[in-house]
């Protein structure tokens, strides 16, 4: 898909993935509403795009959501491309788990995206157009034990990608479903750091992600895996899951430990 002068919805833009891939769409010339919680940053990165248009928002909430597709369509008109990048992660012993957090997670993660697409949706089907790009993560198809809630946010946004497909596929709207593994941004914290470090996690640089994902919307892909063998692991995890349990379990004991720490 070519993105001058298309009307991108890009949340989680003042993240440390998003505000690169701000800027690389900016590039391509897309008109962009850049969508996130964080208003100081928000504004920051809007200010070095000239034309962008900063919509501070909660997506935790259905009216929220709302909210943000309608000032993005008096800022910039119909939206042709939603990328549904926001997102939040906790890293405990499920046991540990702050009830509120694992409901923000589903919200954020999983009910953000979906209420935000069903938003935009309408215009979308209208003009039989429109490109609908959610990021998961690896762990949306190995979940990964201390991640539970973050895992299961993304299965259900993997679940909510493939459905949404099927839903659409005789006509020009196209839903893509984005997979890194882990990448070196502020959603991992210290304790995941250094979690990573001690279990030896491949971690890759957020320039990399965004080039595979602005690669992924140039060639209109239905569902890419970033970073091998994480990859080849998602088929395995289909197909032999209890292999992938019994190859998990020295890492799962040296990451409880971290995951029992204060942040
Ligand atoms: N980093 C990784 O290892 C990794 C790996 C695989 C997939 N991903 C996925 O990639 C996406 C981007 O991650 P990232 O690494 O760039 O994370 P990040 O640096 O933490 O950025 C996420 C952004 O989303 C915003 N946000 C959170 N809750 C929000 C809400 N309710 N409403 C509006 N904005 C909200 C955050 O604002 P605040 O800072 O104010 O909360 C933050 O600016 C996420 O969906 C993540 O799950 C990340």
């Amino acid at each position: 898909m070519k993105m001058n002068d298309k009307h991108i919805i890009l949340t989680g833009a003042a993240g440390g993935m998003g505000r690169i891939l701000a800027a690389s769409l900016h590039e391509r010339g897309a008109r962009l509403s850049l969508v996130d919680a964080n208003a100081g940053v928000l504004n920051e990165v809007a200010g070095e795009l000239a034309g962008a248009h900063a919509i501070v928002g909660d997506l935790s909430t259905a009216g929220g959501c709302a909210e943000i597709a309608a000032a993005a369509q008096t800022g910039h008109g119909p939206v042709d491309v939603l990328i549904n990048l926001a997102g939040m992660m906790s890293f405990r012993c499920y046991e540990d788990e702050d009830p509120a957090m694992i409901e923000r997670i589903v919200q954020v993660n999983l009910l953000g995206a979906m209420q935000l697409s069903r938003a935009v949706l309408p215009e979308m089907v209208e003009r039989n157009s429109g490109r609908i790009i959610n990021v998961g993560s690896v762990f949306g198809s190995i979940a990964f034990a201390y991640f539970t809630a973050y895992s299961a946010s993304k299965f259900g946004l993997r679940g909510f990608s493939e459905g949404l497909r099927r839903e659409l596929y005789d006509t020009d709207i196209r839903v893509m479903y984005v997979a890194p593994r882990a990448v070196k941004t502020p959603l991992n914290t210290g304790r995941i750091m250094r979690m990573g470090a001690a279990t030896k996690m491949n971690m890759d640089d957020p320039e990399l992600v965004v080039k595979k994902i602005m690669q992924a919307i140039d060639n209109d892909r239905k569902e890419v895996y970033i970073g091998f063998p994480e990859s080849f692991f998602v088929g395995i995890n289909v197909r032999f899951p209890r292999l992938v349990d019994k190859a998990l379990a020295a890492q799962n004991r040296i990451a409880r430990k971290f995951a029992k720490e204060e942040d």
